[in-house]
């Protein structure tokens, strides 16, 4: 199918599945109730889980957001098109079934050409990550195909870029907070906003901002958890993943502190590992202050190993 026939069932209240840089997104158009609705019922997804809005362009962010604050402009022009998503006040116009009765909306536009070329035909989406809930959100569109079946409208692409889904901030109360920490990084947003940046990662025993926060995500059916140090790697019924430790084997994946390239492998790992049968994905820990993406990677293993 090409793009207009995926631009079509959008405009017929259909659901479609899209690239970004980050992971593919389940998109319907913001504006439509009945293809907003479809997403929640497709992806099994709680109805108290809000859903980005994916923008083409920051202009549109007028159309949705009730205010732009001078720190939502300063991040915009900074990072968009990019994996920002950005938390406002919301116009009363926009659909409580994208923001799960909140007052606030997330906006993103995302950086990839071939979402940005649809979104600027099909109108804004809103979209969650193409997954099946409780499932690794997808990188390739093989994944969502996986998820949904080989018959489900995917715009296909490359393997997203990032692999990790965006940062959230909250710019709707006095202080930006990051909801989720993604490949944009708390030192860059403090950097651009020449401000402190809180962040507000819930644990279950607190009441989540985000409310997306409070599901398990990320896990494939080996069970995920962290090696121990000094741990050998020598059990052929776990794959092990190997940051600065080096050993090789068929079982072995070894990223020589290239944590930007584990993320962006990380989800298509955890699903091969379920279909090559691992019972075991045994991960070697770092500091998630090693680079940008640290944070991000440290907080979706995280996620998986509890
Ligand atoms: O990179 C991404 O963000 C991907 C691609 C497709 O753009 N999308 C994505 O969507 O990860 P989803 O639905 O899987 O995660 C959205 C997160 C959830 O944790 C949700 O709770 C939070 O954003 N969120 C959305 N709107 C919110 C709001 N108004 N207030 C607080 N959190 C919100
Ligand atoms: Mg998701």
């Amino acid at each position: 199918m090409d793009l207009s026939s995926y631009i079509n069932i959008i405009k017929n209240s259909g659901v479609v599945a899209f690239p970004t840089e980050t992971v593919y997104g389940l998109g319907a158009s913001a504006w439509d109730a009945v293809a907003v609705k479809k997403i929640f019922e497709i992806k099994g997804r709680p109805p108290d889980n809000p859903l980005i809005v994916h923008i083409s362009s920051k202009e549109q962010a007028t159309d949705f957001a009730s205010y732009i604050p001078p720190s939502a402009q300063l991040l915009m022009d900074t990072f968009w098109p990019g994996p920002l998503s950005i938390i406002l006040p919301k116009k009363s116009k926009v659909l409580d079934l994208i923001t799960a009765g909140l007052a606030t909306v997330a906006l993103r536009m995302p950086d990839h050409p071939v979402a940005l070329s649809f979104i600027s035909q099909a109108g804004p989406l809103a979209a969650p990550s193409a997954n099946r809930s409780g499932r690794p959100s997808p990188t390739k569109a093989a994944h969502v195909k996986a998820d949904f079946g080989d018959d489900f409208p995917v715009v296909e692409s490359e393997a997203a870029r990032v692999g990790l889904e965006s940062t959230v901030v909250d710019l709707s109360g006095d202080v930006p907070v990051i909801l989720r920490p993604g490949s944009i990084s708390r030192r860059q947003l403090e950097q651009c906003l020449q401000t402190s940046v809180e962040e507000f990662y819930a644990d279950q025993n607190e009441k989540p901002r985000s409310p997306g926060q409070k599901y398990s995500h990320y896990k494939p059916e080996a069970r995920v958890r962290w090696l121990d140090d000094n741990e050998p790697t020598s059990d052929s019924s776990t794959l092990y993943v190997l940051v600065s430790r080096q050993a090789a084997g068929p079982n072995i994946l070894a990223y020589e502190n290239d944590l930007k390239r584990m993320a962006a492998e990380l989800y298509d790992r955890f699903r091969q590992a379920d279909i090559e049968g691992f019972k075991t994905v045994a991960i070697e820990s770092f500091s998630d202050k090693a680079d940008d993406i640290a944070a991000a990677l440290y907080n979706r293993i995280s996620k998986a190993v509890q």
